[in-house]
C-alpha cells in the first residue's frame, strides 16, 4: 500500500520470489487515500490479506496501527512490512535497513566494520536505516541535513545505540568518508545534497538509496570524486522484499537473480 503506488516494483519483485522458491502468492500495489490507511488495512484483512508492505507516506501510521512490533521497527519509528498472525494480530517490521546493509555486504562485498560512514538526509528514509547501520559495527556514522536541525535530533534518538552524530552539511568537505548513503529524496527534482566530492576518501563508496535504470544524480556526482564505486538502492530494493518475503513465508529468496531481472526491466522501461 502506497500513494502514489504506480511505480511500484515490488509486484514484480515478489512475483519473481515465489517462482523461484514455488509458494503459491499473489501480490498486488494498493493504491490508498491519504487518511484512510486504516481502514484499507482493515478491508484487505477482512478480503482474506496475509501480509503487506508499505511505502510513502504510511509507513508511520502502519507502526502506529500493529499490535507489536519489531525492535528494529521500533527504533525506526516506522514499519514497511506488516505481517497477520492467525488471530488477525499485526505484527509491524521494518526491513529497509537490513535490506541496506545485506545490498552493501552480499552484492557489492562491503562490510561496514570499522568504516567512516556519511549518512546524507534525516527524513523517514534515513531514519529507517540508521539502527540496522550501527548494527554493523562502523568506526562512526556522521548524519548530515539541509535542515541541520533534523539531523541533530536524529543523531540525538540513536546516540545510546552507538557511535553516531550530526554535521552541517557546510562542514562535510572538512572530512573524508568510506560509504556515503544518500537518503534524501534530493534526486527527484534532479539534484544532489551541497557537498563537495573532496569528502569521498580514496577508493570510497558512494551509496544512492534511489534507483533508477540510468545512473542518478548523486551516482554521477560521485564521478568527480575519488569513490572506487558508486551504486544505485536496486539490491536495496530487492533485499527490503526478500526479508519481508522471509517473514511471511520462512524462506529465504535468492536475491542476486532477481536484482539482475529488475535492472534488465528498469532498463527496458527507461
Ligand atoms: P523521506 O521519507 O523520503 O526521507 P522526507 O521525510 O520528506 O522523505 O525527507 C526528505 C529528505 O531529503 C530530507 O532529509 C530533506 O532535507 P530537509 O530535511 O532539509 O528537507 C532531503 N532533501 C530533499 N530535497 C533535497 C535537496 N534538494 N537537497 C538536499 N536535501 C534534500
Amino acid at each position: 500500500m502506497g500513494h502514489p503506488i504506480a511505480h511500484s516494483k515490488s509486484p514484480f519483485i515478489h512475483a519473481a520470489f515465489a517462482a523461484q522458491t514455488g509458494e503459491r502468492l499473489r501480490y498486488e500495489a494498493i493504491c490508498v487515500e491519504p487518511g484512510t490507511f486504516a481502514e484499507a488495512v482493515a478491508a484487505f484483512q477482512d478480503a482474506g490479506g496475509r501480509g503487506l508492505n508499505v511505502t510513502l507516506p504510511f509507513k508511520e501510521e502502519a507502526f502506529a496501527i500493529a499490535d507489536t512490533a519489531s525492535e528494529r521497527a521500533r527504533l525506526a519509528g516506522a514499519a514497511n512490512t506488516l505481517c497477520f498472525d492467525a488471530a488477525g494480530k499485526r505484527q509491524a517490521d521494518n526491513t529497509d535497513g537490513i535490506g541496506l546493509v545485506r545490498d552493501l555486504r552480499d552484492n557489492h562485498g562491503i562490510a561496514l566494520h570499522g568504516l567512516r560512514v556519511l549518512l546524507l538526509g534525516a527524513g523517514g528514509a534515513a531514519r529507517g536505516v540508521v539502527a540496522p547501520l550501527l548494527a554493523a559495527n562502523p568506526q562512526s556514522l556522521v548524519i548530515a541535513n539541509r535542515t541541520h536541525e533534523r539531523a541533530v535530533e536524529l543523531a540525538r534518538r540513536f546516540q545510546p545505540i552507538g557511535p553516531v552524530s550530526a554535521l552541517a552539511l557546510d562542514a562535510v568537505g572538512g572530512r573524508e568518508f568510506d560509504l556515503l548513503i544518500n537518503a534524501t529524496s534530493a534526486s527527484l527534482q534532479n539534484q544532489v545534497p551541497d557537498i563537495p566530492p573532496s569528502a569521498v576518501a580514496k577508493g570510497g563508496c558512494c551509496y544512492d538509496m534511489m534507483y533508477a535504470a540510468d545512473p542518478t544524480p548523486f551516482m554521477r556526482w560521485a564521478r568527480d570524486s575519488a569513490a572506487g564505486l558508486s551504486v544505485d538502492g536496486t539490491g536495496m530494493l530487492v533485499e527490503q522484499a526478500a526479508e519481508a518475503f522471509y517473514l511471511w513465508r520462512g524462506i529465504r529468496p535468492r536475491t542476486r537473480e532477481v536484482i539482475a531481472a529488475l535492472r534488465e526491466q528498469l532498463a527496458g522501461t527507461s
